[in-house]
Formats: C-alpha cells, structure tokens, sequence
C-alpha cells in the first residue's frame, strides 16, 4: 500500500488492532431525508454514497469481510411504494457497482431470502456474484432480505430435511447451515442512526461481537466515524468468558 492510499489511522503509525469482520446496520436515511426537507427516497439516494465511500474506506484498512444491512425482512411492513423503490434502486446499484468492486478484487455473497426478492434483483445479485466468485479480497455479504429469526429458522428446517441425526448436531454443524456459512463471527456491528438495538440482525453470529453506536444518520457516515469505531474496537479487550 502508497502512504497515497493509506488510510489516516495506519499512516499515523498507531498500532491498531482491526477487526476481520465488520457489520453494519445502516440506519437513518429517512431521518436524514426529513432533517433535508426532502422525500424519503432521497434519504436511501444519499445512503448509496455512504455506501460506496465506507466499502472503499474499508477496503483500504484490509478488513477482509464487510456484511451491509439493506433490507430486513421486518422492513417488508414499510409502504409498498417504498419497498418497491428500494428494490428498484437497490438492482441498479448492484449492478452498477459490481464492476467497480470486482476491479477491486471484492467478492460478493448475498444473505437471507434471495427467492422472495423481485426477479430484476435476485438476477442482478447473481450477476454479481458470479462475476466475482473468484475474487480473493475482501468478502462483502450483502443482506436483503435478511432476517437472524428466518435464517435460524431455514436452518433448522434444512438439518431436518437431511435427516441430520440430533447427536451430531453442533455449533460447528450449524454454523454451515445459516446463510453465513464459511464467514467468520462479526467481530465488530456498527448501527448508525441512534437507535440501540440490533433489529433481527445475525443474532446467532453476534453472540460476541463487541458493537458501536452512533447518532450520525447513515448519508452522514464517512470515513471520521469508521476511524472512531476502529479506534473503539481496538481499545477494547475482548474475554470470551475466560479472565
Ligand atoms: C435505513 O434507513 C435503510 C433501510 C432500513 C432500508 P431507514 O429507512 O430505516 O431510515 P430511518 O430509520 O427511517 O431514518
Ligand atoms: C434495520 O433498520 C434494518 C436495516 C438497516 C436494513 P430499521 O430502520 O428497519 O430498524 P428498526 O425498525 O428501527 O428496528
Ligand atoms: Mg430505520
């Protein structure tokens, strides 16, 4: 890496210790969108920067796997008119990035009920996901349609449908059944937005994750509060139960 593109926190020569595997709840676009005078889409509009500037930012300390919230399937009850034009924005977006990323190296995975999500979508994901099998840089898992409750669930109902007998049954074992089979544990879960809860957020991977909230809305997010929160988490010390 160019000190040009080192990011600020390593250029300062700080020892850091960074996560490997970051999510965030990205929160506040509507919020953002009303404090604007402006509609609520304008918010989800504004997000995409956010969107695309924090995976870059990312990309450049080398965290080797980022997981984005987008659309959760308690988001299902909002407005048909916004759902619609989330997924309508969300398709061309990935679409439109997915050069970009694979230029970068970046593979991309998809999280939760892709079957449920419009045709349009479902096939842009996939275009992606195939143009970057391959790629050995950062993991970017993209979760709409995301639900911790319903990936519990799908697992449990896949173990049942192999007959998978109960004594071998383990974390282990599990694990290979949620969507986010072969990603390590979220070590660390941002929530832009203010509010502090996780929302049906991998609630089975999260078990030890260490979180940091912030009230900044998402459109808002750049690259200061990704130093804060890897700042945060790298100040932290995590027991795992032991001393
Ligand atoms: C987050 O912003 C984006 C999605 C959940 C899709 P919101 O749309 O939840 O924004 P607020 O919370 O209403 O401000
Ligand atoms: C969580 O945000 C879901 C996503 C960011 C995709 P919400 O705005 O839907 O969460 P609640 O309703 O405030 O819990
Ligand atoms: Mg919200």
């Amino acid at each position: 890496m160019s000190s040009k593109t080192r990011p600020v926190l390593l250029a300062k020569g700080k020892k850091l210790h960074l996560p490997n595997h970051i999510a965030i709840i990205v929160d506040g676009n509507g919020r953002w969108a009303e404090q604007h005078g402006l509609p609520r889409f304008e918010g989800h509009l504004a997000g995409i920067e956010s969107v695309r500037s924090t995976i870059r930012c990312l990309n450049q300390y080398q965290i080797k796997y980022v997981t984005l919230y987008g659309f959760s399937t308690e988001n299902w009850n909002r407005p048909k008119y916004e759902v619609m034009n989330l997924f309508r924005l969300l398709e061309e977006i990935v679409d439109k990035e997915s050069q970009e990323l694979h230029k970068l190296g970046v593979k991309i995975r998809h999280l939760g009920r892709l079957e449920e999500l419009p045709q349009g979508l479902q096939q842009a994901i996939n275009r992606a996901i195939e143009l970057t099998k391959n790629n050995t840089g950062m993991t970017l898992s993209l979760a709409f349609n995301y639900g911790g409750r319903t990936e519990i669930l799908d697992a449990v109902r896949a173990i049942i449908a192999e007959g998978v007998p109960p004594q071998s049954i383990n974390e282990k074992l599990f694990n290979n059944y949620l969507y986010t089979a072969g990603l390590p544990d979220v070590d660390l879960i941002i929530r832009t937005g203010g509010e502090l809860r996780i929302s049906n957020f991998l609630i089975w991977q999260a078990s030890y994750s260490e979180y940091y909230f912030t009230d900044v809305l998402w459109p808002d997010f750049g690259e200061k509060e990704i130093e804060k929160a890897l700042l945060s988490y790298s100040q932290r010390q995590r027991r795992f139960g032991g001393l």
